[in-house]
């Protein structure tokens, strides 16, 4: 690993945020509220302004396109558009006309994301996701997004579904926080649908965009060692969450229902948003799941979020996703947790290592995204983790620029990684 390490041409180099974790003052959706139940957010804290991204958008891509990145990834919050069910605000409509215009201004290629985890009050209010027929509200926002802005290229439709999911319904780290799999499977289903009703939307209204789910593709691997028990398990977490929704953007069918009728999601996605964080392991109890390890047993460097930084993952989920549906590919998140800045120096090296591998073996992966451009809020874990390639004074609102941010730009101004870096960084520890 001696050679520096080429990207294709016209690759994009992004890093990413969404709404609610940056904004600030979202105070009309279902998370706002969450937070203000003692003992849902771990350090107690509020979301309140954020870093305030809401005002400060524009003088925070000139910083991201000063640091060399052509590309941004960000998202729209729902209960800004529609504060009630029959309300669009156009003060709102028009505030994101101007994100999106600093955002060109800027250089930046837009990615704009439909539904990053948040809905508003009033739709959590009418049984969110868990019903089919509220399905038609996600409807009508989709297509004001659609005949609003004209000018997005890039769409990802719904953030991790399966995230989504199993946080709001299954382990209850989220609104509506339930606990059931039942829950799970139905909201699972309905979330998937809504995905294939912001493509039709979006597609309609301007058919040139190009539009993707983006999927979180946690690495299962093995805990138990019993022969059985090892590959049931791994295979029915991994059939779960991951391989469901490649079945569902391949045939077409969403799952859950079998003898439905209707291929819902038959040509759904231009391109696929990876995101990739971490391994897991399931634990069971009497064959149901009661626990999930995001680590390796024995790693002492975990990240902020007690998670294992396991590079191979993401070859992987790049792999699966080339092999079983051969479409251009967005790394959409890719990104560590910590105070450790040279660590995050060392992990950007690491995936975009992975990257180039998935690359060589033939995957057309088009862009990286890292996660994340600023420190922001981390939903149930607060504020603490430091995800960011620009740290955030909470306190005063002050951006700061960490040295990782200034090799990743090195990195995206050259679209390459040069041979000094894989050196000072890699080869020397
Ligand atoms: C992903 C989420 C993103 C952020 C990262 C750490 O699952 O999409 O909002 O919280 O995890």
């Amino acid at each position: 690993m001696s050679r520096e390490i080429v990207f294709p041409e016209d690759f994009l180099w992004g890093s990413a945020v969404s709404s609610y974790q940056t904004e600030g003052m979202n105070s009309n959706c279902d998370w706002w509220e969450f937070e203000q139940v003692p003992g849902n957010i771990k350090s107690g804290e509020r979301c309140g302004l954020a870093c305030n991204h809401y005002n400060l958008y524009d003088s925070d891509y000139e910083l991201l396109s000063s640091l060399g990145q052509n590309a941004h990834r960000t998202s729209i919050e729902w209960s800004r558009i529609m504060p009630t069910e029959n309300e669009i605000d156009n003060d709102e409509i028009e505030h994101y006309h101007k994100v999106f215009e600093s955002l060109k201004n800027h250089n930046l290629e837009g990615f704009v994301t439909v539904h990053h985890f948040t809905v508003p009050l009033w739709f959590e209010k009418k049984g969110g996701f868990l019903k089919a027929k509220n399905l038609k509200y996600f409807a009508k926002y989709c297509e004001i997004l659609a005949k609003n802005y004209p000018e997005v290229q890039f769409w990802n439709t719904i953030n991790e579904p399966n995230v989504l999911a199993s946080m709001s319904f299954l382990s209850a780290e989220a609104p509506p926080k339930k606990n059931s799999i039942f829950a799970f499977f139905r909201a699972t289903r309905n979330i998937l649908k809504a995905h294939a009703i912001a493509y039709q939307k979006l597609k309609k209204f301007n058919p040139k965009c190009s539009i993707g789910i983006v999927k979180n593709f946690p690495y299962f691997i093995q805990k138990y060692e019993n022969r059985f028990m090892k590959k049931w398990v791994a295979t029915f977490a991994d059939n779960v969450f991951n391989q469901v929704t490649i079945n569902m953007l391949k045939t077409g069918n969403v799952p859950l229902i079998p003898l439905a009728r209707k291929k819902w999601l038959r040509d759904t996605s231009d391109f696929i948003g990876v995101n990739f964080y971490n391994m897991a392991r399931f634990i069971f109890k009497l064959g149901f799941p009661v626990d999930m390890l995001l680590s390796l047993p024995d790693d002492e460097r975990l990240t902020q979020m007690g998670w294992s930084a396991y590079h191979k993952g993401l070859y992987e989920a790049l792999m699966r996703t080339h092999n079983s549906l051969r479409k251009p590919i967005y790394i959409t998140e890719s990104g560590i947790g910590t105070l450790d800045d040279n660590w995050r120096k060392e992990y950007i090296l690491e995936q975009l290592i992975e990257v180039k591998r998935a690359i060589q073996s033939g995957a057309d992966i088009r862009g990286y995204f890292y996660w994340s451009s600023l420190d922001n809020w981390e939903w149930a874990e607060g504020f603490e983790p430091r995800f960011g390639l620009i740290g955030i004074d909470y306190s005063t609102q002050k951006r700061k620029i960490k040295d990782s941010a200034k090799m990743y730009g090195t990195i995206a101004k050259q679209n390459k990684i040069p041979k000094e870096l894989l050196e000072k960084y890699l080869l020397s520890s």
